[in-house]
């Protein structure tokens, strides 16, 4: 009985000090091989994982986009193009010190053009989509700006500080944003929309038949 017992416990000894350096052996090896596949890479390599994990940020950034486009309504990513905004700088009543709000402000281009010509304005962008944000929000440290962009849903927010909203959006959204244009924006107080009207509310200026201007 003592024999069988004590050869029982020699063999479980034996067994485990066979998995302990089973396991050694494996995690030496397998981390051996990643160093010497990072000591093997040569530029082209690491260039070759840098684009894929670019590629790999853009479709999860489409696929989040098109998911919100299609059963959600939103507005697509997309620029307001140069010569908009100088025309929305020179024919719309912007002051410098008026609390300036861009909806959906994606790389904040709007917010940026207003900085130079502003000093002295509060400049507040909202956007959802975390990959323009983030590109606003690196934009706004390189140009050490004062923009403050919040990650937020627009139809979330509250506008009663703002003295002029501008929106590159989409028709379904402006028709969805008037109430809260009406019931929020205090008096006086602006709207300028590119290519999408405020439905059945006239617009105090149409600048080259594409940007809308709406008072309160
Ligand atoms: C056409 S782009 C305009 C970008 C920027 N305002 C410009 O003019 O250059 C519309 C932006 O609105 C953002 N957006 C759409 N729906 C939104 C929502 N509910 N809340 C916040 N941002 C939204 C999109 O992610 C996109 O960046």
């Amino acid at each position: 009985m003592g024999v069988r017992f004590s050869l029982g416990a020699l063999r479980l000894a034996y067994a485990r000090s066979v998995q302990a350096q089973f396991s050694k052996r494996l995690f030496s090896l397998s981390a051996g091989t990643i160093i010497n596949s990072f000591n093997n890479m040569n530029f082209f390599n690491i260039l070759e994982i840098l684009i894929l994990f670019v590629l790999f940020i853009w479709f999860v950034f489409f696929i989040i986009q098109a998911y919100n486009i299609v059963f959600r309504g939103y507005a697509p990513f997309v620029s307001t193009k140069r010569k908009h905004l100088k025309n929305i700088f020179d024919n719309a009543n912007i002051k410098d010190g008026q609390t300036i709000y861009e909806l959906g402000c994606g790389r904040a281009g709007f917010l940026q053009f207003a900085r130079k010509n502003f000093p002295a304005s509060k400049l507040v962008g909202f956007e959802y989509a975390f990959f323009p944000y983030f590109i606003a929000k690196i934009q706004n440290w390189i140009k050490k700006s004062n923009l403050d962009i919040k990650k937020k849903n627009i139809f979330k927010i509250d506008l009663s500080e703002a003295d002029t909203v501008y929106c590159y959006l989409n028709e379904d959204m402006m028709k969805k944003l008037k109430p809260k244009f009406l019931s929020e924006l205090k008096p006086g107080s602006q709207v300028i929309s590119l290519e999408f009207k405020i439905p059945d509310m006239e617009a105090e200026k149409i600048i080259n038949k594409k940007i809308y201007l709406y008072k309160f």
